[in-house]
């Protein structure tokens, strides 16, 4: 693919001196949705979301907001298209602090865009795999695992794990192995195999097997949409 080279960056969330690569996964396999500036702004619209998530897109943010109170400070691990990250910033309200990172420049000024207004929202470059130096009440990861490889999986779980206070939580929203006769999963079967080449790895395991130390939290999981779509919340025991 030839719309983006290789960029180092600069980042303030994982600490001074540190560096954000645009992933190879991403860029090898994702520049038609996340990186070519012709697709992003017809991509990252409500309506394409909605559709995409079949009509599901506003009842799973919905789910990751009821876990959010006002005044917390929320870290939203990944950009993502349509009203998701103004929803949030809407949940921790204006005494409240959320930080929007994404590995993508592209992505960092898209975001910008979507929350101009929202003084209490914060866009800048970051990656999820690296544990982010000032702790959240709330870690919101949605729709990123499906994107990344099997082992970025296992670094993302476990720097957004240590990226919690004490008392805080993290919260999954993501694709799940649907039922066995769900009559979209022959569908999702052919997008995954031919679009979204790392998804099925939520197939075969739950997101608690990627944690090193998986007995130190408590795993709340429930599935949507005849188990298209699972949310998983973990707080400490
Ligand atoms: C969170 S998913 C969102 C998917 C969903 N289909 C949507 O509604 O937009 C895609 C985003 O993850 C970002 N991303 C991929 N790997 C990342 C990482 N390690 N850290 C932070 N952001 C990452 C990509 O740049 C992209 O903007």
């Amino acid at each position: 693919m030839t719309y983006v080279r290789k960029q180092e960056v600069s980042q303030a969330s994982a600490g001074e001196g540190s560096s954000v690569s645009l992933p190879e996964y991403l860029q090898k396999t994702y520049t038609w949705a996340y990186l070519n500036p012709k697709t992003v702004p017809f991509l990252s619209s409500a309506p394409v979301v909605a559709a995409i998530l079949w009509g599901n897109a506003n009842r799973l943010i919905r789910m990751t907001t009821d876990e959010i109170e006002p005044g917390q400070r929320v870290l939203q691990s990944a950009a993502v298209y349509g009203r998701f990250s103004t929803d949030l910033a809407k949940a921790v309200g204006s005494n409240g602090h959320l930080d929007v990172i994404d590995v993508a420049p592209i992505q960092v000024e898209t975001a910008k865009k979507r929350v101009k207004g929202f003084a209490q929202a914060h866009v800048k470059l970051g990656d999820a795999s690296v544990v982010q130096t000032n702790p959240y009440d709330t870690v919101a990861c949605f729709f990123l695992l499906h994107e990344v490889p099997e082992d970025m999986k296992e670094k993302i779980v476990n720097a957004m794990l240590k990226s919690v206070k004490p008392e805080g939580k993290l919260v999954f929203v993501d694709y799940h192995k649907p039922a066995r006769f769900h009559p979209l999963r022959p569908i999702m079967t052919k997008v995954f195999d031919w679009l979204e080449p790392f998804a099925k790895g939520l197939w075969g395991k739950e997101i608690r097997d990627y944690a090193h130390e998986a007995d130190q939290w408590n795993w709340q999981k429930e599935t949507i949409f005849g188990g298209l779509y699972q949310k998983v919340v973990v707080t400490k025991r």
